[in-house]
């Protein structure tokens, strides 16, 4: 997905009057200022979807497309395999938003960094996969999207690195803003800490809401939950540090939940990070005039994009693996270890032979044999150029997966 030009039809879409929050003094650093205490979702009057609208096609479109990327994950011949390393490029790409240095590299070939600025970049990117993951995991043993949990998952995001300082796992107990050098000059404050409990407590209610699929009624299409979710989430900013990153993730996770992907598999950050501007220009502006609509026009162009972008991913890297099989096959014929080495690289594409050899279970000259093997057909390279502890990438698939995923300069 190549930087996108977002032309929205409803900039100039005047909504209904809304009122989405209060103002109240708060005392931050040593300054009176005007903290913002959102009302509760859903905006009142409703979200303005007429069934003839370009608003109501984008949102049936949106649909199609995740049902096509839903459907097709469902058929690859092993889901764990391409969501490895797919949830790794969306730890990468979600960290970098605020600024976080590592790559798509850096994270796999993490083993070999040990100290500095860099190795706490992969930390926070590393946090992020495990937490994640954690989510998942929980979703997937029928825990609901509880406080708890979304403290649990930020607990794991935060508790290395330079997060481990800032409460990992629990309310902040101080006042925050956004932007600015002080709370005077702040871009936005969000609500005092005394609010949090029931600002919080309403958003895991409205995220708990039962399913429906019809953009009009009520309870509400999990796609729209998502969106007002993530911008509600934002604007309590309920953690010292970590609430971007915890907000994307609670997108994917209320997808999933909801059960309108079967598997994990829809993450967003890529297209916050490509249109960074207009992601924070909205999450302000929503908060100011009330207009949800705007937000939700992006975020189902987000959704859009984003499936489009899963479901040709999946099918190019599917194409790589069935003509690269078919190579090795007719090299080695059914020498097991090349194949068993193939299949492993296609979750974990950059890696080294040490890492390769204990997860697949064969000893390490076999597993060294295998990358020769690889190398010699063209589908491997060596990545450290040394004679010890090489890295090998499967270079096709490695170079799909950390497309667009370059850190943004600091
Ligand atoms: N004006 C705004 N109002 C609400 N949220 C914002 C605003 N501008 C940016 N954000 C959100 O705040 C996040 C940064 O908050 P922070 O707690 O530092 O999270 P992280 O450390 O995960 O980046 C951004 O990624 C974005 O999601
Ligand atoms: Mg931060």
């Amino acid at each position: 997905m190549s930087s996108l030009e977002i032309k929205s039809s409803l900039n100039d879409f005047v909504p209904p009057p809304r009122i989405t929050g209060r103002y109240e003094d708060t005392t931050a650093g040593g300054e009176t200022v005007s903290a913002f205490i959102p009302i509760p979702l859903p905006p009142e009057p409703p979200l303005v979807m007429p069934s003839n609208s370009h608003f109501f096609l984008l949102f049936s479109d949106t649909n199609n497309k995740l049902s096509r990327m839903d459907a097709l994950v469902e058929q690859l011949p092993s889901i764990p395999l391409f969501l490895a390393p797919y949830l790794e490029r969306e730890a990468v790409l979600s960290s970098q938003i605020e600024g976080t240095q590592s790559s798509l590299d850096d994270l796999l070939m993490g083993e070999t960094y040990s100290e500095g600025e860099s190795m706490l970049d992969i930390t926070e990117t590393s946090n992020y996969l495990e937490a994640l993951n954690h989510g998942i995991e929980k979703l997937n043993e029928g825990f609901p999207l509880t406080l708890r949990l979304m403290c649990e998952v930020h607990q794991i995001l935060m508790r290395r690195g330079r997060g481990s300082n800032k409460q990992p796992g629990e309310f902040r107990r101080s006042q925050n803003w956004i932007g600015g050098t002080r709370p005077g000059n702040a871009v936005f404050v969000p609500p005092p800490p005394q609010h949090l409990m029931d600002c919080m407590g309403e958003l895991e209610k409205f995220i708990q809401q039962e399913n429906s699929f019809n953009p009009n009624l009520n309870p509400m299409p999990p796609l729209l939950r998502a969106a007002l979710a993530h911008l509600q989430f934002e604007t309590i900013h309920p953690f010292l540090d970590g609430n971007g990153r915890l907000g994307r993730m609670l997108i994917s996770l209320i997808l999933y939940d909801a059960k309108i992907l079967h598997q994990p598999c829809l993450y967003l950050s890529l297209f916050f990070k490509q249109n960074r501007d207009e992601y924070y220009r909205l999450l302000n502006r929503v908060r100011l005039d009330g207009n949800w609509e705007l937000w939700v026009e992006f975020f189902l162009t987000g959704v859009a994009h984003t499936a489009q972008h899963g479901t040709d991913l999946a099918h190019k890297l599917l194409k790589i693996v069935a003509i690269d099989e078919a190579r090795i096959r007719s090299s080695v014929g059914s020498n097991r270890n090349v194949l068993r080495l193939h299949q492993y690289l296609q979750s974990r594409p950059l890696v080294s032979v040490t890492r390769a050899s204990k997860e697949i279970g064969i000893s390490f000259p076999t597993a060294s044999k295998a990358f020769e093997k690889l190398v010699s057909l063209g589908l491997v390279r060596e990545r450290t150029g040394k004679l010890r502890d090489r890295f090998f990438e499967y270079t096709d698939y490695f170079a799909l997966l950390a497309e667009d995923t370059e850190p943004l300069p600091r």
